[in-house]
């Protein structure tokens, strides 16, 4: 019998056909069980997590054999970067395994904001029957301003055309002739700000990005301007928001992540033209299978001796 040469922690729960890898790898005993739950982590060699966990210095500490922590999902900002550099540990993630899944929830969003669907069927389910509250907007016609243009924000903009929609894309890194391969007209954030009638964030939370729709950007924007956040909580500064629901300037908004998960602003979801779900974008069984899938291999490469693909 082979003696199994890694241990590997999966802090949060995962797909478990995406781990199939590391469960049926005769090299690796994988534990699925919560950082939490565990008094001793020394043992273990890589740690996979989703958002659940934090992954703190402290954290690290505690695991002195670790080399590798994977998130099986885009944005590692529940992991201490400057913490995992110090301490020689590898940070992975899984780039694309949820892009199609966060696109869709994305499009999802924008139609039952447009459409008041959410509102329509919490007035159903209560006995109503209310066909003048709900008037909504077509898409055709209406320009979608993309902030950031990865891999969602891409896919997301192809999906807007098939509805007849115009496009204004701001990203600092995005080229004009990427941008005229996927048929998109590169715009200024300005541009995308003065210029839309419905803009979607798709950037990671940096200290860049952070408060991007703020007070002095959401002001630029036009009267009637529907918002929408599948990406982080903070893009978008609630408070600003808040501001300009409560003064009718922005016509509604679609938020599927916020400042504090689970979210707890009260007054932010009062407003009956907020509809939110709770940070549910990659939430889809492909997208799962996907992501635990490809942190699993690219764990099991590392460990071999490997170079990290996705660090
Ligand atoms: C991601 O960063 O991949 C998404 O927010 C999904 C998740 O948190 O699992």
């Amino acid at each position: 019998q082979t003696q199994a040469k890694y241990q590997i922690l999966v802090s949060d729960s995962m797909s478990k056909e995406g781990l199939l890898p590391l469960l049926e790898s005769d090299q690796v005993i994988c534990i699925e069980k919560n950082v939490n739950e565990l008094d001793d982590l020394s043992q273990f060699d890589a740690l996979l997590v989703r958002s659940a966990t934090t992954v703190t210095d402290e954290l690290l500490a505690k695991m002195p054999n670790v080399k590798i922590v994977a998130r099986a999902g885009v944005g590692v900002d529940n992991i201490d970067l400057d913490a995992a550099t110090k301490r020689g540990v590898v940070v992975v993630n899984a780039p694309d395994g949820n892009t199609i899944s966060t696109a869709e929830h994305t499009f999802a969003m924008m139609m039952s904001l447009l459409r008041n669907i959410p509102q329509a069927y919490a007035s159903i389910k209560a006995g109503e029957w209310n066909r003048k509250a709900f008037q909504g907007f077509e898409l055709r016609g209406k320009t979608l301003g993309i902030v950031g243009f990865g891999r969602i924000g891409t896919q997301l903009a192809q999906r807007a055309k098939a509805f007849e929609m115009s496009l204004l894309v701001f990203d600092p890194f995005l080229t004009k002739s990427r941008a005229e391969k996927v048929g998109v007209t590169t715009a200024t954030l300005d541009e995308v700000l003065t210029g839309s009638d419905i803009i979607t964030v798709h950037t990671p939370l940096t200290k860049e990005t952070k408060g991007l729709l703020g007070m002095k950007n959401i002001a630029k924007t036009k009267p009637g301007t529907f918002l929408i956040n599948c990406a982080r909580g903070g893009i978008i500064d609630e408070q600003a928001l808040k501001h300009f629901l409560a003064n009718g300037h922005i016509a509604g908004a679609a938020l599927d992540v916020f400042e504090e998960e689970p979210a707890t602003d009260k007054e932010l979801l009062a407003f009956p033209n907020v509809i939110g779900t709770p940070h549910i974008a990659a939430s889809t069984k492909e997208a799962q299978l996907n992501v635990a899938a490809q942190v699993s291999e690219e764990v099991l490469r590392f460990l071999e001796g490997e170079p990290a693909s996705n660090s």
